[in-house]
């Protein structure tokens, strides 16, 4: 057999072949490039080629089998073109596959979730710096000069020139809209707070917060008692329930603290809620008179409330995670769960 005479009529024979079927394409393929087909029986053949042609045929072998391998992507390809076109046999009406665009941390989710209720109610959102001043963070806001929060156990002070420190609270918010707006004021500050506080299950040195502030005329403890109880049944259910217990804050007074129930059906909900059925989701009251005077507003003409609500807690409530950890850890077993598929 001369093997380089049998190799060019192939490669004439490659060259000529044209198809737009795909049985056609197929049986070429196979024919040339399947496994028991011709390039096979070349190369076992290519075995008994004298030396001094080995190169040349070796050369015409390999370049048989590139052309016969480039027309069936070629011929392939433009079948595909041509009835994606005519819609002759792929179907454009299926659903696509799934598009993976990650997740969003839990923490953002609530967060995101409780100022869109708030914006419902025509709050605007506010921001402010972690690394916060004295004054803003605790002494504008009627902090004692001995009180405990100011103490090096809870705060994370900075080095810098100047009283700074981590922010401990997003109430320090509150403090730079007050200062740089005018009543009538309604707005929310969402952020991230640092304590220096021992990581446990229950609690982190670092955390988030949104902070409420509303300022008007005639603005009563009614006011804040509503607007509490209304985001409580836009977030856990229009059944939700809500109650009020007289509590103390630097800034506010009178002030509380605000429950909603859970239930205490399960031996969870006794775990949960310390076997009380309620579950506390916020620390709030009316601004205290000394803090608007800060502020230069009348407290004459003016009053407000504030409220401050945990984010961790709320997200681990709703979504029963039990250890505030998880939040930080960046585990992608635990950020996989929050994940969503369009
Ligand atoms: N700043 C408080 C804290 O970090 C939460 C808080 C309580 C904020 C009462 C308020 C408020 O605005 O009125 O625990």
């Amino acid at each position: 057999m001369n093997l380089r005479k049998t190799i060019t009529e192939y490669l004439g024979e490659v060259e000529e072949f044209t198809s737009a079927a795909s049985d056609e394409i197929e049986a070429f393929r196979v024919k040339y490039l399947g496994s028991k087909g011709l390039m096979k029986e070349l190369f076992k053949e290519f075995k008994n080629v004298p030396g001094p042609e080995r190169k040349e045929v070796g050369i015409l072998l390999n370049e048989l089998k590139k052309r016969a391998t480039e027309k069936v992507t070629s011929l392939q390809a433009a079948m595909g073109n041509a009835s994606v076109s005519t819609e002759s046999s792929i179907d454009v009406t299926r659903p696509g596959f799934p598009y993976n665009v990650g997740s969003r941390h839990p923490v953002s989710l609530v967060m995101n979730e409780i100022i869109d209720i708030f914006r419902r109610m025509s709050f605007t959102v506010a921001e402010g710096p972690e690394i916060e001043d004295d004054w803003h963070n605790f002494t504008s806001l009627n902090f004692p000069e001995e009180h405990p929060a100011r103490d090096m156990q809870d705060t994370f002070f900075v080095d810098l020139p100047g009283n700074f420190a981590l922010r401990t609270h997003t109430s320090s918010v509150q403090a730079r809209v007050m200062e740089s707006q005018e009543p009538p004021i309604r707005v929310i500050a969402p952020g991230r707070v640092y304590r220096n506080e021992a990581i446990s299950p229950r609690s982190h040195c670092i955390f988030h917060q949104i902070e409420g502030l509303l300022i008007d005329k005639d603005v009563s403890f009614a006011d804040l008692k509503l607007h509490v109880l209304y985001f409580a049944r836009q977030f856990f259910g229009e059944d939700a329930r809500i109650r009020l217990r007289p509590s103390y804050f630097p800034f506010t007074e009178p002030s509380a603290e605000v429950d909603v129930y859970w239930g205490l059906e399960t031996e969870a909900d006794y775990r949960i809620t310390k076997g009380t059925g309620w579950l506390e989701i916020l620390g709030c009251g009316m601004v205290d008179p000394n803090v608007l005077r800060n502020f230069d507003i009348d407290p004459k003409e003016y009053s407000g409330f504030a409220f401050g609500l945990g984010i961790e807690r709320i997200a681990m409530l709703r979504y029963e995670i039990d250890d505030i950890r998880w939040f930080y850890e960046n585990d992608a077993r635990f950020l996989n769960q929050f994940r969503q598929t369009f």
